[in-house]
């Protein structure tokens, strides 16, 4: 599948990365089974801790906003490096499906895919909780 439209989608979100403390801007970019894309930028916060990725803040925004059912999630981090999630965000992805397509992409919209389930092998979810 052609996620050229998702990355790009991804690269603006990054514009509006709030990152002045690690000054590491990086902006998601989430497709919804019914075709609507959510934006993401990091959010940091003077207490680091506190800080939010990219890929939550499109998830969160997606899901708050009644959306549960994703196809794939795009990351950018910068020109040349392919955008990986962090591992709370990959269990945070997989949380959504497991047939979910991780789209790690550069600023200049080159891009590789691997499913959730590739890049966090073995993972606890809400099956788990299930007798
Ligand atoms: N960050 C993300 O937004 N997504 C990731 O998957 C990795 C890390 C952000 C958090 C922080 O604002 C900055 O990148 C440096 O860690």
């Amino acid at each position: 599948m052609d996620y050229k439209e998702l990355v790009d989608a991804a690269i603006e979100g990054r514009k509006n990365a709030y990152a002045p403390y690690s000054k590491f801007k990086v902006g998601a970019a989430l497709l919804t089974k019914e075709g609507k894309v959510f934006t993401g930028c990091n959010v940091e916060n003077a207490s680091y801790g506190a800080t939010n990725c990219a890929e939550r803040t499109a998830i969160f925004k997606a899901v708050s906003e009644g959306y549960r059912k994703f196809d794939a999630i795009a990351i950018v981090l910068d020109e040349h490096e392919f955008g990986v999630p962090c591992g709370i965000c990959r269990q945070v992805i997989f949380e959504f499906g497991k047939d979910i397509d991780v789209v790690m992409a550069n600023l200049k919209g080159e891009y590789e895919v691997q499913k959730i389930t590739e890049i966090l092998p073995k993972a606890f979810g809400p099956e788990n909780l299930e007798d």
